[in-house]
């Protein structure tokens, strides 16, 4: 399937099944930025209340740098992994001393606790930056798709993920129409259709390929392999 044919399918998908999330409804990067530090290891559900939580306790970077890392960390309770509101308290403090929230994918990749993953989600949704969010959810649709066997967890797997997600949203239109029924950027539509994509439709489990927009397309569908990839493997 031709990247451009894929991103078609992928936005009219994403127009019309896509979540609504309270953290679509800005282009505020310390919004963006908290909830994917939230999302990192916690269901949707639970990470929603606690990014509500979050914002209304500190609606700023400026707010959040202010805190003590104990208030910080009594927020941040019951979502495990302390790392992550530590990493998220330093790097607010990081930020108000940039003056500004980073706006390019380097500068965004410097601050504690965002990897290559996270960096890329905030420079596309709220920068518009034409940059691939490769998690989970993006090899499993990739692999499946295009019945790639390559181990995810291999250098090479790794970059050829990496690769093929990346020429795939450089062929996304400029502009699209969101979930919400607003013109938004084709980048930053593109990483949250792959991520819903693949948590409600492309599941690990019992993916619905009877009703998938590229039943027809996917080479795995096609070959009855579906269940087989991803490839992982143990080391
Ligand atoms: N998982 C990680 N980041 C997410 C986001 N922005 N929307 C939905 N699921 C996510």
């Amino acid at each position: 399937m031709s990247p451009a044919a894929f991103c078609a399918t992928l936005l009219r998908w994403y127009a019309g099944y896509g979540r609504d999330l309270p953290w679509r409804h800005t282009r505020d990067p310390y919004a963006i930025w908290l909830s994917e530090v939230i999302l990192q290891q916690t269901r949707i559900s639970q990470g929603t209340a606690y990014w509500l939580r979050f914002m209304h306790a500190w609606p700023t970077v400026e707010a959040l740098a202010a805190a003590t890392e104990d208030e910080v960390l009594k927020m941040w309770q019951g979502l495990g992994y302390y790392s992550r509101a530590r990493n998220l308290h330093t790097a607010a403090q990081q930020i108000v001393a940039l003056g500004q929230f980073p706006c390019t994918l380097e500068e965004i990749r410097r601050l504690k606790g965002v990897g290559d993953y996270t960096a890329a989600a905030i420079a596309s949704m709220a920068f518009d930056v034409t940059v691939a969010a490769v998690d989970g959810n993006v090899y499993r649709v990739l692999s499946r798709l295009y019945a790639i066997a390559t181990p995810i967890n291999t250098t090479e797997g790794k970059h050829l993920f990496a690769h093929l997600a990346d020429e795939l949203i450089h062929a996304a239109p400029l502009t699209a129409q969101s979930p919400q029924g607003d013109e938004a950027c084709g980048a930053s539509l593109f990483n949250q259709a792959m991520m819903d994509f693949g948590a409600t439709q492309c599941t690990p489990q019992s993916p619905s390929c009877l009703l998938c927009p590229f039943q027809e397309d996917c080479e795995a569908h096609r070959r009855g392999i579906v269940n087989q990839l991803p490839v992982k493997l143990k080391k």
